[in-house]
């Protein structure tokens, strides 16, 4: 596989990516997209990655991708909407992780922080990630995999949140690997 990661945040997933690059033969990061200045970019700077800093998603983009052979495209903790345009021309090879589970608490406006305080105020005793495929509809994609993460009636959205993120971080590059691989991973 050869991947670029889209961030736009801390970029809090990019570490265990690079671990699982680490120990993979054929599993490379190509090059790491942010829409803009963040501490995803320096992480990646200093991990030794190429960084593209963009805010158009067009062909100058689609051509910088193909020059680097990307295959996989990984969204994480990226919060602009991709163009239709963009997205299909990779079919079914752009994936995003969402901080809950999906169909519950996504959709326009719901990312980060949002979620969990949404997850928090509903009351939910269990909340995890959704690893899904990105099309057109923001959140609808075909979800290729899920992870629950229990919430304790002591537990505000911020404990929420690092418990997601906790379990995210890890999982959300081997269900990718997973996917290269061919192996459809079930929620253990
Ligand atoms: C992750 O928890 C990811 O699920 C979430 O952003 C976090 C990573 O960003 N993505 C979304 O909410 C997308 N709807 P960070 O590294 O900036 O914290």
């Amino acid at each position: 596989m050869k991947l670029a990661i889209f961030v736009s945040g801390s970029g809090s997933l990019l570490p265990g990516f690079f671990k699982v690059e680490k120990e993979s033969s054929d599993f490379t990061i190509e090059c790491v997209v942010a829409n803009r200045q963040c501490g995803g970019v320096e992480l990646a700077q200093a991990a030794g990655k190429e960084v593209l800093v963009v805010n158009q998603f067009d062909e100058q983009l689609l051509n910088y991708l193909a020059d680097h052979m990307v295959d996989t495209i990984c969204l994480a903790g990226f919060l602009q909407i991709l163009p239709a345009n963009f997205v299909k021309n990779f079919p079914g090879k752009i994936y995003n992780t969402h901080p809950a589970l999906l169909p519950a608490f996504g959709g326009k406006g719901m990312y980060g922080a949002k979620v969990h305080q949404a997850v928090a105020e509903a009351g939910a005793q269990e909340t995890g990630f959704t690893v899904h495929e990105v099309t057109e509809n923001i959140d609808e994609g075909p979800i290729v995999f899920q992870k629950t993460v229990p919430i304790l009636p002591t537990d505000d959205w911020k404990t929420i949140e690092i418990n997601v993120k906790n379990i995210e971080k890890d999982f959300y590059p081997l269900v990718i690997k997973g996917l290269g691989e061919g192996k459809i991973m079930q929620t253990p």
